[in-house]
Parts: structure tokens; C-alpha cells; sequence
């Protein structure tokens, strides 16, 4: 057994909170561990009726029994940390790895008044980047460093390894998207980080030997915020006609709208070392299949649409999501992997 790791395959927001939570429940982990930036991320859960939207704590919350972890790759804001955790009643089961750089007001206002940043690159003002400048400046400050984390601080990269020698169930969560990374996306219009499957292994100190399962999450149509190419951008004109809009759980900003890109998909696929893709917002799609927790439900649209998209991705296509609500979801994990 080793973790797994669910990673963005566009431009983020594909609905990664989703589809952990939906393992979360499903898997049953002793340990759900996010890697990834920071809180430039904003993870949105739909469960039972309610929406939650989060940015530091691992979307995998909502699954009560998992000791929650952030990776020392991470970038911490204790303001955003500490009122999220009390807020979502998590703080007697999170911890925060004791090397975790700090994001400081500073890095907030540098983000939000340096131009570059915040107009060009169009950043999410959250600090991120100043901090992560600094971090390779080696002048910020450690979680260790900061008496209100104490409580927290922990060494998750050894708690991880811990459970994943124990036969234990470990979910990464990552953040971002394939097409923002620093290493590997649209440059300069990235964030200030990797964001590929392998950072986020690092991130939480798992070793490459110690994954087992990468899922590359896609939307049905990617969307983009912030500036940046998006070749396969539709106008938005297509998107009214197709009754799409989505806005940003950080910066509320508009998402731009894309078609399917299956170039892209195969790319970040191949780089993130998928072994199964989860897609979302099969809805979209073809309206009629939401909410459908069959295959058999699926319309015919919608099925030549996956197994086309198997194709030309190549890997299983093994989670299909219906709609935002976390039991909205197809789960073919156990007789695809068999299969395969
Ligand atoms: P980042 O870590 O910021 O990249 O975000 P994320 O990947 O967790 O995604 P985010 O929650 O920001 O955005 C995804 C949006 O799509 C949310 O509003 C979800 O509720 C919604 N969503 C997830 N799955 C589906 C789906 O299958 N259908 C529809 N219609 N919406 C979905
Ligand atoms: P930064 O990460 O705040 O520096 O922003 C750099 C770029 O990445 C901007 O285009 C942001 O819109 C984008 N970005 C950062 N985090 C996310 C995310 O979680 N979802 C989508 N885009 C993001
Ligand atoms: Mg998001």
C-alpha cells in the first residue's frame, strides 16, 4: 500500500475538494495531508446541502475520522489557518509541519501593491508569491517560530511515513493545476510553485516509492483565472448558451471558460504520472445526467464523450462526477483498476 495523490490537470480549480472528499468517505484514511502552495488555493465541498470553502485546511475535513496534515512544502498564514480551523471545529485533529514557511502581512500587502503581481500575473493577493520568494531567500519565518501554532506543530512528513508503513490509508491532497505551474505551466503567468504530482509528494516528504495511485482531476471545460494563455478559450457568448459561469472561491473574480483540451490532458497526464483520472462537471456536459451515481444513467453524450477522452488521455477514466454535491459522483475505481 502507499498514498494516494489527487493533483489539478488545467488551470486549477477542477474540483479537487470534491473528489477528495468523495474518497475521503469512500477510503477511509487515517491521514489526509495537503501539499501544494497555500492559501492562494480555495477548495470548495458540497455535502449534505451545505457549501464549504477552504483554503488551508485539506479539503478532506469533511470525512470526520482522518488527522489532517499540511506538508512542510506548504506556505502557512496563521490568520487563515487558525479562524478556518476553529471555524470547521478541526483543531483537535490538525496538524502543521514544523518547517511550514510563513506568510506574513508583508507578503500580503507586496502581492496585493506590486503591479507585476497583481495586475499582470493577476495573482490572488494572498501573499504567496513574496513569501515563496523569500522562502528560497531563506529569510522567512518557520510554523516553529510562531507561538500560536504551537499547539499544531508537528513532523508531518513523519507521521505520513508512519502510516503508510503501517498499511494505512493516506491521501495527498494538492492544489493548483498542471497548466499554473511554476516548472511546467504558461510562464510568467504561474504561480510561484510546481504543481505536478511530484511537488506534491515532496511537499508532504513522501518518496516516490511511497505512492501508490496519482489522480489527475480535469473539468468537462477548464476554466482559467488570473491572466495568461487559454488557447482552447471559448467566448463567452458559447458560454451563456451553454449556461456557464463560475466565479473564484478566493478572489471572487470571473473564471474564464475553455473547451475540452485533449493536448493538455494527455500532457499533464503523462508528467503527473497519472494511473487514473477523475473528471467533473459531467453535468455541464449533457444536463440530463446530473446527479447520476450509475454508469448505466449516463446518456449516450455523455459516454462518447469518456470513452473518447479515455482515449486520447490513455489512462482509466475511473471518477465521474455529476454535479458539485459530494454523493454526486460515479466511483468505477474497483472494477476498472481489477480490469486493467
Ligand atoms: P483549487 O485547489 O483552488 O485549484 O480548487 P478545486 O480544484 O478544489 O476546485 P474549486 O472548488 O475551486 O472549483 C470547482 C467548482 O466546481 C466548485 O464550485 C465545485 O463545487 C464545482 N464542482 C465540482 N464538481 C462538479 C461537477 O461535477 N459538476 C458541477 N456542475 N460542478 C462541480
Ligand atoms: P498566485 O499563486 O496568487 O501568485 O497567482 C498566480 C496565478 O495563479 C494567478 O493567475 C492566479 O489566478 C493563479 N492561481 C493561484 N492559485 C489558484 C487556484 O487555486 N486556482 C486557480 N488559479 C490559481
Ligand atoms: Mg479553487
Amino acid at each position: 500500500m502507499g498514498a494516494t495523490i489527487i493533483v489539478g490537470g488545467f488551470f486549477g480549480d477542477e474540483g479537487k475538494g470534491k473528489i477528495v472528499a468523495h474518497i475521503a468517505f469512500a477510503d477511509r484514511p487515517a491521514i489526509i495531508a495537503r501539499g501544494g502552495i497555500g492559501p492562494n488555493a480555495g477548495h470548495t465541498i458540497e455535502m449534505r446541502g451545505r457549501t464549504f470553502g477552504v483554503r488551508m485546511v485539506p479539503a478532506g475535513f469533511v470525512y470526520p475520522s482522518a488527522r489532517l496534515l499540511i506538508g512542510a512544502g506548504v506556505l502557512v498564514d496563521p490568520r487563515v489557518l487558525l479562524s478556518e480551523a476553529e471555524a470547521l471545529g478541526v483543531t483537535s485533529r490538525i496538524g502543521v509541519d514544523h518547517r511550514c514557511a510563513i506568510i506574513e502581512k508583508k507578503h500580503v500587502e507586496a502581492d496585493v501593491h506590486d503591479p507585476y503581481l497583481s495586475q499582470t500575473i493577476g495573482s490572488t493577493g494572498t501573499g504567496c508569491g513574496p513569501a515563496a520568494a523569500d522562502r528560497a531567500r531563506r529569510i522567512t519565518a518557520q510554523a516553529h517560530d510562531i507561538a500560536e501554532l504551537a499547539p499544531f506543530v508537528t513532523d508531518a512528513a513523519a507521521e505520513v511515513n508512519e502510516a503508510i508503513e503501517a498499511e494505512k490509508n493516506v491521501i495527498l491532497e494538492g492544489s493548483q493545476g498542471f497548466g499554473i505551474s511554476l516548472f511546467y505551466g504558461t510562464f510568467p503567468f504561474v504561480t510561484s510553485k510546481d504543481t505536478t504530482a511530484s511537488q506534491i509528494a515532496a511537499d508532504v516528504g513522501v518518496g516516490p516509492t511511497r505512492v501508490a495511485e496519482t489522480i489527475v482531476v480535469f473539468k468537462t471545460f477548464p476554466t482559467r483565472v488570473g491572466a495568461g494563455p487559454f488557447h482552447t478559450q471559448m467566448s463567452e457568448d458559447d458560454a451563456k448558451k451553454l449556461g456557464i459561469r463560475e466565479f473564484g472561491t478566493v478572489t471572487g473574480r470571473e473564471r474564464r471558460i475553455g473547451w475540452w483540451d485533449p493536448s493538455m490532458a494527455k500532457y499533464s497526464a503523462m508528467v503527473n504520472g497519472a494511473t487514473q483520472v477523475a473528471i467533473t462537471g459531467l453535468d455541464k456536459l449533457d444536463p440530463s445526467v446530473k446527479g447520476a451515481s450509475e454508469y448505466a444513467d449516463l446518456s449516450a453524450k455523455v459516454k462518447a464523450f469518456l470513452r473518447e477522452a479515455e482515449v486520447q488521455v490513455g489512462v482509466p477514466f475511473t471518477l465521474l462526477s455529476t454535479g458539485p454535491e459530494m454523493a454526486e459522483i460515479i466511483d468505477l475505481r474497483e472494477e476498472k483498476l481489477l480490469r486493467a
